[in-house]
């Protein structure tokens, strides 16, 4: 594997993706719309800017580049904006990795790695979450992703395209190396919003929330740093290349962290006040989300290195740099 060709690499996950492949000395191909993705942040890779739903787009690429593998983050990931536009999310997630799939049966393409979410499994039955819990998401979104890993499984058998699905829970953390980091427009994830608080661009922090079944009463999530999701996916290209077979991975720390414990060690990492308030739950909150992680570390024998503190330290070191992101 020399060549590998990375959708969405421009976005929050995917530019750390290519990152790292370039690091190990791959070279990198970025397809990117740049519709919520930076072209800065796709450094140093082939960027080709278009949208997978154009196949001819596709065909280009195929055939300017050898391609050996694919890893596909390009999506929408918004919860919310799923819920009010789930069309939106059906066509462009859905759309555009169906168009992948049949590029790359075409041009003989034959491994790719797949960004899937925590949103798959909706209300878990209970923690830590396993891959073989009931997947049933509560949101478009999820639905969405889960769609996607059903159409992999059922294009392995048909084309031969074998696959991996990772499912994220809450990625956070920067690469203070390369300085490259998170910047959606608009911001809806915890971390970045609490260091924008921080920062002084937010009067408050809001908790979503006090009276959850959980000890502090807010919601428990597990964060992973972003490079060890980015570790996670070059094993799983790696574990394709040997003839692995095709499967899902939960990717989490397998450890839980409340609302408030993530804004007191902000608090602590950055020396500021960050004020919060608590305000009413959001819609569709789980309270309590965590990996197992188990799979993962048996079979594609990826460990996570980093704990919360680093994720909240290159976290902040992003956004105290890059006040105003790109
Ligand atoms: N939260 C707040 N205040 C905020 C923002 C978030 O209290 O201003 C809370 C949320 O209620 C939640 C926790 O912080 O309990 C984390 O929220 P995020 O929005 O950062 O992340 P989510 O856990 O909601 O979402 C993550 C991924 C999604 C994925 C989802 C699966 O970011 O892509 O997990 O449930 F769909």
């Amino acid at each position: 594997m020399k060549t590998i060709l990375v959708a969405g690499g421009a976005g929050y996950i995917g530019s750390h993706m290519v990152a790292l492949l370039l690091e190990r000395g791959y070279e990198v191909v970025v397809a990117d719309n740049l519709s919520t993705g930076h072209w800065q942040a796709a450094k140093g890779a082939k960027l080709r800017v278009g949208d997978l739903r154009d196949s001819a787009f596709l065909d280009r690429l195929f055939t300017e580049f050898k391609i050996d593998g694919v890893i596909n983050f390009a999506a929408f990931s918004l919860v919310g904006e799923s819920v009010k536009n789930p069309l939106k999310y059906y066509d462009n997630n859905v759309g555009g990795s169906i168009s992948m799939l049949k590029a790359m049966d075409r041009h003989g393409v034959d491994k790719i790695v797949f960004s899937s979410t925590a949103a798959v499994y909706g209300e878990p039955e209970k923690q830590p979450i396993e891959e073989t819990d009931r997947t049933e998401p509560t949101n478009p979104y999820g639905e969405t992703k889960l769609a996607i890993e059903k159409m992999l499984k059922w294009s392995d058998g048909a084309y031969d395209i074998r696959y991996v699905a990772l499912r994220y829970f809450n990625a956070a953390g920067s690469n203070t190396e390369v300085g490259i980091g998170e910047d959606h427009s608009p911001e809806s994830h915890l971390i970045p919003l609490v260091l924008k608080t921080a920062l002084g661009q937010r009067s408050h922090i809001g908790i979503f929330g006090d009276d959850y079944p959980t000890p502090d009463g807010t919601c428990v999530r597990d964060y992973i740093h972003v490079r060890d999701l980015a570790e996670a996916h070059l094993l799983a290209l790696e574990y394709l290349d040997k003839g692995g077979k095709s499967d899902a991975f939960n990717l989490g720390s397998g450890d839980g962290y409340s609302v408030k414990e993530i804004i007191d060690t902000a608090r602590k990492i950055t020396g500021k006040e960050i004020p919060a308030i608590v305000e009413p739950r959001r819609d569709g909150d789980p309270s309590v989300l965590i990996a197992s992680n188990k799979k993962a570390g048996e079979i594609l024998g990826w460990k996570p290195l980093r704990g919360l503190q680093t994720i909240i330290a290159d976290a902040w070191n992003w956004h105290s740099n890059h006040p105003n992101g790109y």
